[in-house]
């Protein structure tokens, strides 16, 4: 069974007499642990997977402990990536993002689960450096992109427009490759650039803190895969993986433990709230060869179908 048959089993439950096609999307609502261990993900053929784990460092969850021993700590993140490594096509891709000091970490947790490193990519921040008083003042995070084999299955190179430096007089006639340094996609942050796409409580506070924007998850999913494969986010958090995937007509698995967080990603996945189109970056790579064929399959707004997306628990038969 794939990950895809995975999901139209449960969607096979809920939409028999429905004839709307529509890409597949899943949360397992459980410890990962656990989900990572079950027969259905043994059953699962995953493409791509963006992880995005906590990062240790004592932040507040409401369901996991962001304090534990570093040993600790490294060997489930080694488990997490051997396992999604098992699952993963050849020549499938996981981006593995973690704070710029755990890089060796990180580079070694990969390698160690079989994974071949294929770049290093610096996120760099739109806002400003956090200040150090005795070293540089740090200004980005990093994202290892590794495949399953030493030759990627699908890579397609993105083309950007970014503005002209300054010392440039020439424009552009048709953009520039995307390198390995992403300095062109801000960060939600709690302030006024958070904008409309931070999703926020009732009081106006941000609902999660560490939402990926979608403009990450758009050049990791146009990259890395091709419509109908299957995009795995074991922390989907509140859903950006999913809420791009789906858009772009992959097939979307998540894990989140959280039951808040889990509800936060179904009422996400619902409906797409125009601060989460991706259509709005579409320009953005307009200089991309074959974008058409990349982007396929993106849904318009006001003709989608108001889903009551399940919920995926293994332990539930
Ligand atoms: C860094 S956040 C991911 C944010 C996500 N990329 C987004 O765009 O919202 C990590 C997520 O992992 C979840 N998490 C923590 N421990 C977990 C576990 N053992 N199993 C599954 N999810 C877990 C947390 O609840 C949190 O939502």
């Amino acid at each position: 069974m794939t990950g895809g048959a995975l999901c139209n089993i449960i969607y096979a439950a809920h939409f028999a007499n429905t004839q709307t096609m529509w890409t597949d999307c899943c949360i397992a609502e459980t410890d990962i642990r656990e989900f990572l261990h079950s027969q259905e993900f043994a059953d699962s053929a995953l493409d791509l997977t963006f992880l995005d784990p906590p990062f240790n460092q004592a932040k507040e969850y409401a369901s996991h402990d962001d304090d534990m021993p570093e040993g600790e700590y490294w060997s489930w993140m080694r488990d997490v990536c051997s396992a999604v490594h098992r699952q993963t096509s050849q020549g499938g891709a996981i981006y593995f993002m973690q704070r710029e000091k755990n890089s060796e970490q990180v580079l070694r947790c990969l390698r160690e689960a079989g994974w071949t490193l294929q770049n290093l990519i610096i996120w760099k921040k739109l806002t400003s450096a956090v200040p150090m008083s005795r070293r540089f003042g740090k200004h980005y995070q990093i994202i290892a992109y590794a495949t399953k084999g030493t030759r990627a299955r699908v890579f397609h190179r993105l083309r950007i427009d970014p503005p002209l430096p300054a010392n440039y007089r020439q424009k552009r006639e048709n953009g520039l490759y995307v390198t390995d340094i992403w300095d062109d996609i801000r960060e939600l942050t709690s302030g006024y650039f958070a904008g409309d796409e931070a999703l926020r409580d009732a009081d106006g506070l941000r609902f999660h803190k560490q939402q990926a924007p979608i403009a990450l998850l758009l050049r990791i999913i146009l990259s890395s895969s091709l419509p109908g494969d299957t995009v795995f986010d074991p922390f989907a958090g509140t859903g950006t993986t999913l809420v791009v995937a789906r858009q772009l007509q992959r097939r979307g698995l998540g894990g989140e433990i959280d039951p808040e967080n889990a509800a936060c990603i179904r009422e996400r996945l619902r409906e797409v709230r125009p601060a989460d189109e991706i259509s709005r970056f579409r320009d953005d790579y307009r200089f991309t060869e074959n974008l058409d064929t990349i982007w396929r399959g993106e849904m318009e707004l006001g003709k989608q179908r108001v889903l009551n997306l399940p919920l995926f628990r293994p332990s539930v038969p």
